[in-house]
């Protein structure tokens, strides 16, 4: 007998995510006149996309009218070290500029030249300016016009549900399970088709551009659990600028714009090193560069106090600060009372973004389980081993309209919907089961323990013996996770979501931890001090399922227009510190 309140509910398609993915899904959902309902565990006007600072790519050629999308994509397989999906990449870039007018259409306010034309900046590696921003507040902005079309469009969204299970049956979903965050009460929810847009894993190390709470690789367990494999785990983006001080922010993103708009990193010598790494591209190399260079400077004696590089903007002028970067300048008065167009920023490498996630199709993003998708953040495809910046708001617009249009066509061609008692006890009994427990441990001490292993042994380089100690530890924080209680309160049942937070941070910790075992190579954001060369025969995507081998994938070559433009010597290592 169930003593718990249990709700059925009913959708033609569930949404799980209500960030730039989810409601670019759910809009596209409505617009085909599909039922939709989105589900997110957080205020949708405070998605994790609101923290998505500098920019959204995409090949307009307002500012420099050569660029085009195959020149677009070439960069990005090319900065991907040629582990980027070329069929993801080119669907991707050629469907971006519709995807920037289509938020134009829903008000967005993108920054435009004083003629009119969006205006573009330079992002690095990018061969022309082809960034669109709202000053540093893009996501803000684009977050805004998605919710305000959504809610013209009358899409459902709840801010206040956390998603523990999906539903499937005989490898096809039929819905999910999950809890208000606010009373408890337990939520079935079925549907023809999922949608998962649920963001990554960043979360799992101390310092990390993500909030609390937000990327803590929820979405990989629920796909994990559901039977979906997963890709380049290994494959974590480390952003070389976050914030050092005060300790409570260290992490928090200071965005590429800063770079693109002229700023200069130095070290305590004074010195422009990135002169020595890249001194083509200086503070404009990649992501995976400038992030090496920051971490090499620091961890060799040539960082602030606090355990960071300088990062000046105070030559650009007040104005053009207050113009360009307002968000950066509240951030450091705010949280460091200091004036960033008078005194350096104190800046180091930060988990940033999750370029692995759960493997799908490439043009379709449908999973390993049929009527699920996966899309933004906790998919993977577009950005192999190094994520150009600008290319993540791209991909959630682009592909969450994608996503809408294969989950509705699923929906309104399903013959058969199943709906197996099992699977929805087993996840009722997963819940049970968590809240009975009694015992000596907390979820957050031990998510703690986590971020402070996958810091200490998976972070900006690392070495078979520290990866083999953070499966060690990891191991020993799986077996505490055992004894956890879970006390939810007056306030609510945010401790059951810390707890199911925890198994997902356990899980994509561990997937991380065996993948950048098996990469014994250095290729992109994944650094081997062991193995510090690329090596051809992992020209390869890794892919991890709960309970299976680690197996390998090669990617396609790109189409021959986008092929012409990406080849040359592969992307050299050059001038990184591999000592
Ligand atoms: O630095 C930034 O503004 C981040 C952009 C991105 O990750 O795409």
């Amino acid at each position: 007998m169930n003593a718990v309140e249990e709700r059925r509910i009913t959708a033609g398609v569930l949404v799980i995510g209500t960030g730039a993915a989810g409601l670019r899904a759910g809009i596209e959902l409505a617009e085909s006149g599909v039922q939709v309902l989105c589900v997110g565990k957080r205020r949708r006007d405070d998605a994790h996309t609101v923290l998505a600072a500098g920019g959204i790519n995409a090949a307009l050629g307002t500012m420099d009218p050569e660029d085009t999308w195959e020149q677009h994509a070439a960069d990005t397989i090319r900065e991907s070290y040629w582990l980027a999906d070329p069929r993801t990449v080119e669907v991707l870039c050629r469907e971006a500029p519709a995807a920037v007018d289509e938020l134009v259409r829903w008000g967005a306010q993108l920054a435009r030249e004083e003629d009119g034309r969006l205006t573009q900046r330079f992002f690095g590696a990018h061969t022309f300016r082809r960034t669109c921003f709202a000053g540093d507040y893009t996501g803000r902005e684009i977050q805004r016009a998605l919710v305000r079309r959504a809610t013209e469009l009358g899409v459902p969204v709840r801010d206040d549900v956390y998603v523990t299970r999906l539903l499937v049956h005989e490898g096809r979903i039929f819905g999910a399970y999950g809890f208000d965050i606010d009373d408890g009460s337990r939520l079935v929810i079925f549907a023809d088709a999922v949608i998962l847009a649920a963001g990554g894993h960043t979360r799992i190390w101390r310092r990390s551009s993500s909030r609390r709470d937000e990327n803590t690789g929820d979405a990989m367990r629920l796909a994990a659990e559901a039977g979906c494999r997963l890709r380049d785990m290994e494959l974590v983006q480390f952003h070389p600028t976050g914030m050092v001080f005060p300790e409570d922010s260290a992490g928090t993103l200071v965005t590429e714009a800063v770079r693109g708009e002229g700023g200069i990193l130095r070290n305590t010598s004074g010195e422009r090193f990135m002169e020595r790494y890249d001194p083509g591209r200086l503070e404009l190399s990649t992501r995976d560069r400038v992030a090496l260079a920051n971490y090499t400077e620091i961890s060799e004696g040539r960082g602030t106090e606090h355990g960071g590089v300088l990062l000046d903007v105070s030559h650009l002028g007040r104005e053009t600060v207050l113009d360009r970067l307002p968000r950066m300048y509240r951030q450091f008065i705010d949280l460091a009372m200091l004036d960033i167009t008078r005194a350096p920023m104190e800046v180091a490498p930060t988990a940033h973004y999750s370029m692995g996630g759960v493997r799908v199709e490439p043009a379709t993003h449908e999973t390993d389980v049929e009527g699920l998708y996966a899309v933004g953040e906790c998919a993977t495809g577009v950005h192999g081993a190094n994520r150009l910046g600008g290319n993540s708001l791209a991909e959630c617009l682009v592909f969450g309209r994608i996503v809408g249009r294969e989950a509705a066509r699923w929906s309104t061609s399903l013959d058969l919907h199943v709906r197996d008692r099992a699977a929805i006890d087993a996840a009722q009994e997963e819940v049970d089961e968590l809240l009975a427990v009694r015992g000596a441990e907390f979820a957050r001490p031990l998510q703690r323990a986590v971020r402070d292993l996958m810091t200490e042994c998976c972070g900006v380089v690392r070495t078979e013996e520290g990866l083999e100690e953070g499966l060690s530890r990891l191991g020993e924080v799986t077996e505490a996770a055992r004894a956890l209680e879970v006390r939810p309160d007056l306030a609510g049942y945010a401790d059951l979501a810390h707890a199911f937070d925890l198994q997902g941070s356990l899980l994509a910790a561990r997937a991380t931890l065996e993948c950048a075992l098996e990469r014994r190579e250095s290729r992109g954001a994944h650094v081997r001090l062991d193995y510090p060369n690329q090596d051809p025969q992992l020209r390869v995507n890794l892919v991890w399922g709960l309970d299976a081998e680690i197996t390998r994938e090669r990617p396609p070559e790109p189409s021959p227009e986008v092929m012409v433009l990406a080849a040359g010597p592969d992307v050299d290592i050059a001038g990184r510190l591999l000592e």
